[in-house]
């Protein structure tokens, strides 16, 4: 199936080449056709005619007109000119109804696959072991994974890749911990949580005892060297947490393809720094090895300078400290490396909060220096407040982690559920508690502009009305009540709707028309990486149901318009499903 702005797009191509003829200008490729914000100015608009008008010197209220009338009548839609030249497509309600029809018997519901199919390494979620995986990795958890199935749902070949924090300074402490102060039985209760209280407890008493924080740092050294004891200690703590985070999650219903962690790098980095020092790309600067500038690009957008005290000022990506140790950055280029070698990624997307993105910046353009090219996305967002607008925290101040959530969620949900359905069976109650729960802190995460902070609001979240999860859930078990209610056997099937699709009233018109957007909405998603279009989408569709449910009745309707009402809403269960799937929300059959 083509979308219906993709059609709009080469009818209007062809119109402006034959009107322009040899003054269209060689590099224009497609003209771009997008929904309206405002109905009244139709379905549709192009802003194209406004755009070429200046390359070719026209005034572009005639540019638009001559290809209005270039296009004469189309079956499609209506056409008009408005303002100082917009063109607006107002979609017929025939070819809605038909478009409909196509998208009954389409298993993709109207969505194309990528003209080109990728390999993406979508590098998410990334937890440091031994310390606490918090909020702001909910983020990177839920952003990536939507990714991830958006990217797959696209055709594109996905590579899940938690390339979690396993080599690092916490281990001198962890080591130390683990020999002094482990118990056994606590970590074999809740391990991320005792090897959590570990690192907490040594952090303090190091403060303490400046000693300590020297048998923390020989604990490190022998590790790095390769000790027996502490390689095998350091194994351990990867297992246990490791086991910690699957639990979490297969809660969460999100898996990966590859934990390929900081320290499957770590033999890398000698030659990785060895090379870009033989390629002039680094170089010794106070016994340490850098990157500095090469001056590509102007100084504003320069990851290697910042503007201080009056002048622009070198900040060198440090790739191996004067003592030989190497960083983060050194880890970043030896993953991009592997992944661009091992998996032939087209492109590497990583979902990490914006504090990170002078890193990435630079890391990006170490590879420019390189000659290394792809589509490398730091897929950045902002953080997670409280109610109080001050970073999400317990009431004891700690930082609240992700576990908590889930539980706190469930918990809650399984209050509305209680409130709402008391006589459900108690087991059914307890799975639709977990799907709404999970689907609630989703959903919350999914539809806010990912770079902006926003508050986690319990009440918010799981409230049964406005743009939450159990809102569009409500509304997907209300279409499927429906069928109930008229016996299952009547569910139009798929290739043989019985009757063909009416769309009389201006509800069911618009039902449609909000249907027929999906194709549209789930590419541009995925384009953006902006979860929060689909989200939108999907609550703007679940309106529609609901006012087109309010003024056109179902169940009492005459024949065929029942048949055809029917089939409206069967589509809609379908894409309600099909997009909340895509941001790993599960729908339940009753709530
Ligand atoms: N472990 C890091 C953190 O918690 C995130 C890693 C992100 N991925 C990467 N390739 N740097 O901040």
């Amino acid at each position: 199936m083509t979308t219906i702005p993709k059609q709009l797009e080469s009818r209007l191509t062809e119109a402006f080449r034959r009107v322009l003829g040899e003054a269209m200008p060689e590099d224009y490729g497609t003209m771009t056709v997008n929904a309206s914000q405002d109905l009244r100015f139709g379905d549709y608009q192009s802003n194209a005619a406004m755009v070429l008008a200046k390359r070719v010197k026209m005034n572009p209220r005639t540019l638009a007109m001559k290809v209005i009338e270039e296009m004469g009548n189309l079956s499609l839609a209506t056409v008009e000119i408005a303002g100082p030249g917009f063109i607006n497509f107002r979609v017929n309600a025939d070819y809605f109804a038909q478009y409909m029809q196509d998208m009954i018997n389409d298993e993709r519901l109207g969505v194309p696959t990528a003209e080109t199919a990728k390999t993406i390494v979508i590098d998410f979620s990334a937890p440091n072991v031994a310390k606490p995986m918090h909020v702001g990795h909910i983020r990177s958890t839920i952003i990536g994974d939507t990714l991830v199935r958006l990217a797959r749902f696209m055709g594109h070949t996905v590579i899940a890749d938690n390339h979690i924090g396993d080599w690092g300074t916490q281990f001198g402490m962890i080591l130390w911990g683990w020999k002094n102060l482990l118990d056994p039985q606590a970590l074999d209760a809740d391990p991320i949580e005792a090897l959590l209280n570990v690192y907490k407890e040594v952090n303090k008493r190091c403060k303490e005892q400046p000693e300590l924080l020297e048998a923390c740092k020989a604990e490190l050294v022998k590790l790095q060297s390769g000790d027996d004891e502490n390689i095998s200690i350091w194994k351990r703590c990867i297992e246990v947490t490791k086991k910690g985070l699957d639990k979490i999650y297969n809660q969460l219903d999100i898996h990966f393809d590859v934990w390929l962690g900081e320290s499957f790098y770590n033999d890398a980095l000698p030659g990785l720094v060895n090379q870009l020092m033989q390629q002039g790309i680094a170089r010794e600067s106070d016994g340490a090895v850098c990157v500095f500038s090469d001056g590509f690009h102007k100084p504003e957008d320069d990851p290697f300078l910042v503007y201080k005290n009056e002048e622009w000022q070198s900040v060198p990506a440090i790739i191996r400290k004067a003592d030989g140790a190497f960083l983060y950055a050194t880890t970043d280029l030896a993953t991009l490396d592997y992944r661009m070698n091992h998996f032939h990624a087209d492109s590497i997307w990583y979902v990490v909060g914006a504090p990170q993105e002078k890193h990435f910046k630079q890391i990006f353009d170490i590879e420019r220096m390189r000659g290394v090219t792809g589509d490398f996305r730091h897929v950045a967002f902002g953080s997670i407040l409280g109610k109080d607008r001050h970073p999400f925290k317990t009431r004891d101040g700690e930082t609240v982690s992700l576990q908590n959530v889930i539980d706190e969620a469930i918990e809650r949900a399984a209050r509305v559920v209680e409130q709402k359905s008391p006589d459900m069976p108690s087991d059914e109650k307890a799975h639709v508690a977990q799907v709404v729960g999970i689907g609630a802190i989703k959903f919350a995460e999914l539809s806010q502009n990912r770079l902006s902070d926003y508050i986690f609001d319990w009440d918010k979240m799981l409230s049964l009305s406005g743009d939450t999860a159990p809102y569009l859930q409500n509304s997907y078990v209300r279409v499927r009540s429906i069928f109930r209610k008229i016996g299952e056997k009547r569910i139009p099937q798929q290739q043989t709707a019985p009757s063909p699709v009416q769309l009389n009233a201006a509800e069911e018109l618009h039902l449609a028309r909000m249907l027929a957007r999906f194709g549209e909405v789930v590419p541009a998603t995925l384009d953006d990486c902006r979860p929060n279009l689909l989200a939108a989408y999907l609550y703007d569709l679940a309106r529609a149901f609901h006012s087109f449910y309010e003024a056109c009745p179902v169940l009492r309707a005459e024949e065929m318009i029942q048949s055809s009402r029917l089939a409206l809403c069967d589509l809609t269960a379908r894409v309600l499903r099909c997009g909340t799937g895509l941001l790993g929300i599960e729908m339940p059959d009753r709530m």
